[in-house]
C-alpha cells in the first residue's frame, strides 16, 4: 500500500520517538524518571470531575454536540476572556470549541493555506505548527528564536518576499519549549507585522494560566486591532490538568473562526457535551483563579527546587515565569541528541533534545516539571552520582 507523498514529508513525531526509547529502557528494567512530556501529573480538580459525573447522567449530553461548541460553552469562553484578559469576543462568531487546542492548531492551516503558500513558525517550537503547514500543502518557513532576543522573532530579519508569500504565522507565548514570555509591546510588533503582510497571526496560548511569581500571560486580543488579523488557541488542558479530556477553544477574527469551523464541520463532530459542561463549570467558577493558583504553587515550588538543584550541578539558569519547562543548555562537547541519550542511558532520565523542536533547538534540552516532587530528587541525585554537570 502506498501512502501519500505528504506523509513522507512529516518528520517522526518527537514524543513518539522518545516514548519508543523509554519503553525499551523500561523493558530492560530501568526505573525511568520521565521529564520528557509536558503532561501534568496532578489530577483534574475534584469539583470538575464531579461536574462531569453529573453531566454524564443527563441524557441531553448523549447525542451529537454542535460542531462549533455548545452556545453555553462559547458564552463561558467569552465571559472568561472578558474576566481574565479584559477582551470582548462575540460567542456567536468569534469563539469556537476545539478537541484540545492541538486539533485547532492543526486544522486552521487547512482553511488558510494553499499549496505553495508559506507558513511562518518559530523555531524551536511546538512541532505541530510545522506538520500542520506540511499537511496543508504549504511550505513552512522557520523563523529562528534565540536566547539573546528573549526567544522572540526578529521580524525585520524575515525576507520580505517570504513574508509576502506567507498566509499564517504561528507564535506561542508562554513558549514551549523555551518557557519565554512576552510583553505587550512585543505582541504589538507581531500584530503590526501580520497587518503589513496580510498574514493570519495564530497565537498559541495553551499555557495561558501556568504562570509563576505573579506573572500574567497576555492574550493577543489585548492588542488593539488584533482581532482583524489574529486567532488565539487556548485550552483547558494545562489550566485545569485536563490534558486527557480534550477540550480547548479558539477566539479571534471572525473569518478565521469561520474558516476553521468549515474544516471542522467536515472532519469531527465536536466535544462530548458532558465535557463541555464540566469545562463551563471550571471557566465560570468563582474560585477559578484559586484553583489555578493552588496548582501553580505546586509547580512553582517544584521549579524552585529543580532550578536550585541544577545550579548545584553548574547550570546557572533563571527560573522561568511560566509553563512547565526548563530549557537548558547541554554541556560542552555534546549535541542535544547525544546528551538526551546520555541522560537516558546513564541516569534513566527522559528529557527532550532541543532539536526535537527544530534545528535552532540544537545545544539545548528541555526538562518538564510535570513529575511528582520526589522524582526530581531522584533525577538530581542520579545526575550528581554520574557526574553530569554543565
Ligand atoms: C505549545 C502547545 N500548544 C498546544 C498544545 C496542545 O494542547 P491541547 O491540545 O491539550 O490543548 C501543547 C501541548 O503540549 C503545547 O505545548
Amino acid at each position: 500500500m502506498k501512502t501519500a507523498h505528504r506523509l513522507s514529508l512529516i518528520p517522526p513525531y518527537l514524543f513518539a520517538e522518545i516514548d519508543k526509547k523509554k519503553q525499551a529502557a523500561m523493558a530492560r528494567g530501568v526505573d525511568i524518571v520521565n521529564l520528557g512530556i509536558g503532561d501534568p501529573d496532578l489530577p483534574t480538580p475534584k469539583i470538575l470531575v464531579e461536574a462531569l459525573q453529573k453531566a454524564v447522567e443527563d441524557p441531553d449530553t448523549h447525542n451529537y454536540p454542535p460542531y462549533e461548541g455548545t452556545a453555553d460553552f462559547r458564552k463561558a469562553v467569552s465571559v472568561y476572556y472578558q474576566d481574565r484578559f479584559g477582551v470582548d469576543v462575540d460567542p456567536a462568531t468569534e469563539v469556537i470549541g476545539l478537541i484540545g487546542s492541538k486539533e485547532g492548531i492543526a486544522h486552521i492551516a487547512l482553511a488558510f493555506v494553499d499549496p505553495g503558500d508559506v507558513v511562518l513558525l518559530t523555531n524551536p517550537g511546538y512541532p505541530v505548527y510545522n506538520t500542520a503547514a506540511i499537511m496543508a500543502g504549504g511550505t513552512p518557513y522557520h523563523v529562528p528564536i534565540h536566547a539573546e532576543t528573549g526567544y522572540f522573532p526578529d521580524f525585520s530579519a524575515i525576507p520580505s518576499d517570504v513574508a509576502r508569500k506567507a498566509k499564517m504565522f504561528y507564535i506561542n507565548y508562554p513558549n514551549n519549549p523555551t518557557s519565554a514570555v512576552v510583553t505587550k509591546d512585543q505582541l504589538k510588533e507581531a500584530v503590526a507585522f501580520a497587518k503589513e503582510y496580510d498574514i493570519l497571526l495564530c497565537h498559541d496560548l495553551a499555557y495561558s494560566e501556568v504562570c509563576y511569581d505573579g506573572y500574567r500571560s497576555i492574550s493577543i486580543l489585548e492588542i488593539e486591532g488584533a482581532k482583524d488579523v489574529a486567532i488565539e488557541f487556548n485550552s483547558l488542558s494545562k489550566t485545569f490538568n485536563m490534558t486527557g479530556w480534550r477540550i480547548g477553544m479558539a477566539v479571534g477574527a471572525k473569518e478565521a473562526i469561520a474558516g476553521l469551523g468549515a474544516i471542522k464541520t467536515n472532519v469531527d463532530s465536536g466535544v462530548f457535551k458532558a465535557i463541555q459542561k464540566a469545562a463551563i463549570f471550571g471557566l465560570l467558577h468563582p474560585d477559578r483563579q484559586k484553583m489555578i493558583d493552588e496548582n501553580n504553587a505546586i509547580f512553582q515550588a517544584r521549579r524552585d527546587k529543580v532550578v536550585a538543584g541544577l545550579k548545584h550541578l553548574g547550570w546557572n539558569i533563571e527560573a522561568p515565569k511560566a509553563s512547565f519547562y526548563l530549557w537548558l543548555p547541554v554541556p560542552k562537547g555534546y549535541t542535544s541528541a547525544q546528551f538526551a541519550g546520555i541522560m537516558l542511558d546513564e541516569c534513566g532520565i527522559v528529557v527532550s533534545p532541543g532539536t526535537g523542536y527544530g534545528e535552532y533547538g540544537e545545544g539545548y534540552f528541555r526538562m518538564t516539571l510535570t513529575a511528582p516532587d520526589e522524582r526530581f530528587d531522584v533525577a538530581l541525585q542520579r545526575m550528581a552520582d554520574k557526574g553530569i554537570r554543565y
